[in-house]
């Protein structure tokens, strides 16, 4: 994807382009349209607001996009919706995984984590279950890579994790999103001693937070979140070393037969490389609330004040940017709304 437009000295890229740096422009504008909804209880105005920046600056980047996970489908959200082309039509060809807000609900009640998230990759590398709406998860960081997984038990995957880490188990943290159908998963986790923290909502964050253990205390992901997020928490997880696997939760009898009919394997574990199989991952995320991985946009007299996090799994590198916004300078020279001022 990047050697096209390199330069090159003998045979070796020299400088090759990093398209994450592109990406976070895009999802700095739609934290910017969408932290102006912080709070205010409206989950589609904010969804509009920032499906609106994030489209806009999509389309200013150097890339022939098509969305493959796409959000909306779920509640029906204004959404980039799946198949939508983005970006300006010229190489490389990517697939595009966008979340304009990763927990709309935690934005309208100005909860913690909620983010705007984007991830490309090599057309053809993501994976999309049509009409399924949920997947079970496991997910951890370097550590946990090759000693967790879905086929285990949930006391096997405690112990190895803890084992590997060298720690006890009452060491560990889980996260797990708070929902009436992890009432066993929960019940499982407490009887191996290990400790939990219980998410609203944003599984995304969650995931991410378990691949960057040494920083944000929490160890582990586990639990049936939605499919769109299973997918942009793999191309995170691939930048950052972590790891992913997922297997189809259809929510009822109509849902898994009409996944049957198209081909899925209901009892298939999806590996990370089979949520997303490329070796140039490149992935954004800017808070919109402020939580362990990220501040939120603050507004400052002049503009906001944003920090995202860049990752590119070619090179490994992981970068977090703090940028100053200047409305006036910005809205001189671009339709950009998200930089209006709110007075
Ligand atoms: P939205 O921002 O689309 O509302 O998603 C928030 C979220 O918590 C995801 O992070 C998670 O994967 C999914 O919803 C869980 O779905 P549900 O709320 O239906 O249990």
């Amino acid at each position: 994807m990047s050697t096209a437009d390199s330069r090159e000295i003998g045979q070796r890229p020299t400088m090759d382009r990093n398209l994450a740096f592109e990406l976070c422009r895009v999802t700095e504008a739609a934290a910017m349209a969408a932290a102006r909804w912080m709070g205010r209880g409206d989950k589609n105005a904010a969804d509009q607001a920032a499906v609106t920046a994030m489209r806009t600056t999509l389309n200013n980047v150097d890339m022939d996009g098509v969305v493959v996970i796409g959000e909306g489908e779920k509640d029906e959200a204004p959404m980039l919706y799946i198949g939508e082309r983005v970006g300006n039509g010229l190489p490389p060809e990517v697939d595009v995984a966008v979340d304009p807000i990763d927990g709309t609900t935690l934005l309208s009640k100005g909860l913690p984590n909620a983010l705007a998230v984007v991830a490309i990759a090599r057309r053809g590398s993501m994976y999309y279950p049509p009409g399924i709406v949920y997947m079970d998860k496991i997910a951890v960081g370097r550590v946990g890579r090759g000693v967790v997984s879905l086929e285990l038990s949930v006391a096997e995957n405690i112990r190895n994790l803890a084992r590997a880490r060298k720690v006890d188990p009452q060491d560990l943290v889980v996260v797990v999103l708070d929902r009436p159908r992890h009432e066993h998963l929960i019940r499982q986790i407490r009887e191996t001693g290990a400790r939990i923290r219980l998410i609203s909502d944003g599984d995304v964050a969650g995931a991410i937070m378990a691949a960057m253990e040494d920083y944000t205390g929490v160890d582990m992901l586990m639990g049936v979140g939605g499919s769109p997020e299973a997918v942009l928490a793999a191309a995170a997880l691939t930048c950052l070393g972590g790891y992913i696997e997922c297997r189809l939760w259809p929510r009822n009898e109509q849902e898994a037969e009409q996944a049957r009919a198209n081909g899925l394997d209901l009892d298939r574990i999806l590996r990370m490389e089979d949520l997303v199989h490329d070796d140039d991952v490149c992935v954004a995320l800017t808070g919109i609330t402020p939580g362990e991985l990220v501040g939120g946009v603050r507004y400052t007299g002049r503009g906001a004040r944003t920090e995202t996090l860049v990752m590119r799994s070619r090179s490994g590198t992981i970068r977090r940017i703090v940028s100053e916004h200047n409305f006036e300078k910005l809205t001189r020279y671009v339709d950009a709304p998200y930089a209006q001022s709110a007075r």
